[in-house]
């Protein structure tokens, strides 16, 4: 063997070792994680879907079926869904064909933190706290709240109605505010 070659193989032997001791430290560093992933990441209470399933004021699961049999087109209906924006009270949109809008309407307003409710005469949601006004769609419509509701998505899988972040581009603008970051996104 040359004496080059004999400098090689020691080489080799460390890469070797400093790979499998690497393999070994993000192995256990991902079996560590994975619990705390699990535990950031928002539990499916519902066969296949994706999100948490909306709760009625009592925490029990709501049914579509029931819900839709109950609801009035155009008029939405608050829920309990996800935190988004301080506070998990939660808006399904049902349009004037009385199905379920694929976005709910986080119901916090954006002022000072009220929850705003639906004026079904105006067709928009006005808070009692401090006049701010927003459209059916959450878009802002009056002040002193800076900005529109913040959007969740909205899934109907096996008679529940699943609620996710909504993390695509806001669709709303209106002469008040326009921005196509959803801010709610950290
Ligand atoms: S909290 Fe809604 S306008 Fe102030």
């Amino acid at each position: 063997m040359s004496e080059s070659a004999a400098q090689e193989i020691p080489m080799s032997r460390r890469q070797l070792l400093s790979f499998v001791t690497g393999g070994a430290i993000a192995a256990t560093t991902a079996a560590t994680l994975y619990p705390v992933v699990l535990y950031f990441l928002p539990p499916s209470t519902a066969g296949g879907g994706e999100g948490v399933a909306a709760k009625d004021k009592e925490g029990k699961d709501i049914s579509v079926s029931k819900l839709l049999a109950a609801a009035t087109p155009g008029e939405p209906v608050l829920t309990l869904g996800l935190d988004v924006n301080g506070g998990d009270a939660t808006y399904i949109v049902i349009n004037d064909q009385k199905e379920i809008a694929n976005f709910g309407i986080n119901a916090v307003c954006t002022h000072l933190g009220c929850v705003v409710p639906w004026d079904n005469g105006a067709k928009q949601f006005k808070c009692p706290c401090h006049g701010s006004v927003y459209n059916a769609d959450g878009g802002l419509e009056r002040g002193p709240a800076p900005q529109p509701l913040a959007l969740v998505k909205a899934t109907v899988s096996d008679d529940k109605v699943l609620i996710a972040p909504w993390t695509e581009q806001d669709f709303r603008c209106t002469d008040l505010w326009c921005n196509k970051d959803p801010y709610w996104v950290k």
